[in-house]
């Protein structure tokens, strides 16, 4: 049997398995959504949402991408918070890693000109800025401590996002947290990162990228 009749055969399967074990499930759920999360994660195969945590059909709104990126020039990610937030009201946001990161080890080589490449530039940009950090680390241990950096870094751009700062504003329940995962125990780490409000966030930023004393105005500022 080839890998498409499994899929299709599982599928015919498990259809009839939930119709019958639970009848109304799917009419119910096909009704309207309420996911509880949204999960921005690595397009790695072996990490999908579903079973690391276990949750039923409809509580997850899922973007993947290579290396969990969360683009503020890119329209799909920009799209998908958008409607998670703005829409469906989800009240958590996940950003999850994952140790052994296949796009974290390409971003700490060469970059060429292919999309892939072009792509994880965006990686590149978290590697430069904590160079420093990385640099004095053996080798193997580089890029899966570029892999946690890089989960801070796309949640940190989730929260700069205008789309959460207007959330928040308003009093809408958004947690955005970041976790990463190891698939040699199937376990996630919180990274430490839970933020709740503007004021956390705020309070994060201003520790972790303090102001200089002779402010040059906020929007004329390089990071
Ligand atoms: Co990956």
């Amino acid at each position: 049997m080839s890998s498409i009749e499994k899929m299709l055969a599982y599928n015919r399967q498990w259809s009839e398995q939930i119709r019958q074990e639970n009848p109304g499930y799917l009419e119910t759920i096909a009704a309207d959504q309420q996911p509880e999360i949204l999960w921005i994660g690595c397009s790695d195969s072996r990490v999908g949402p579903d079973q690391l945590i276990g949750l039923p059909m409809g509580s997850i709104f899922v973007h993947r991408n290579v290396a969990n990126i969360f683009a503020t020039n890119d329209l799909n990610c920009l799209a998908v918070l958008e409607y998670a937030v703005d829409e469906l009201k989800v009240p958590n946001i996940v950003v999850c890693g994952h140790y052994g990161c296949g796009g974290i080890k390409a971003a700490l080589e060469h970059s060429g000109v292919q999309p892939v490449d072009l792509w994880l530039d965006q990686v590149r940009f978290v590697r430069n800025r904590y160079s420093a950090e990385l640099d004095q680390l053996p080798i193997a241990e580089r890029a899966n401590r570029l892999a946690e950096r890089n989960v801070e870094s796309q949640v940190y751009n989730i929260c700069r996002n205008t789309i959460i700062r207007e959330a928040w504003k308003r009093g809408q329940e958004v947690n955005v947290i970041g976790v990463i995962y190891d698939i040699h125990d199937g376990l996630l780490k919180q990274l430490g990162l839970e933020f709740r409000s503007q004021q956390d966030w705020e309070r994060h930023d201003r520790r972790t990228h303090p102001r200089p004393s002779h402010t040059t105005p906020h929007m004329l500022r390089v990071e």
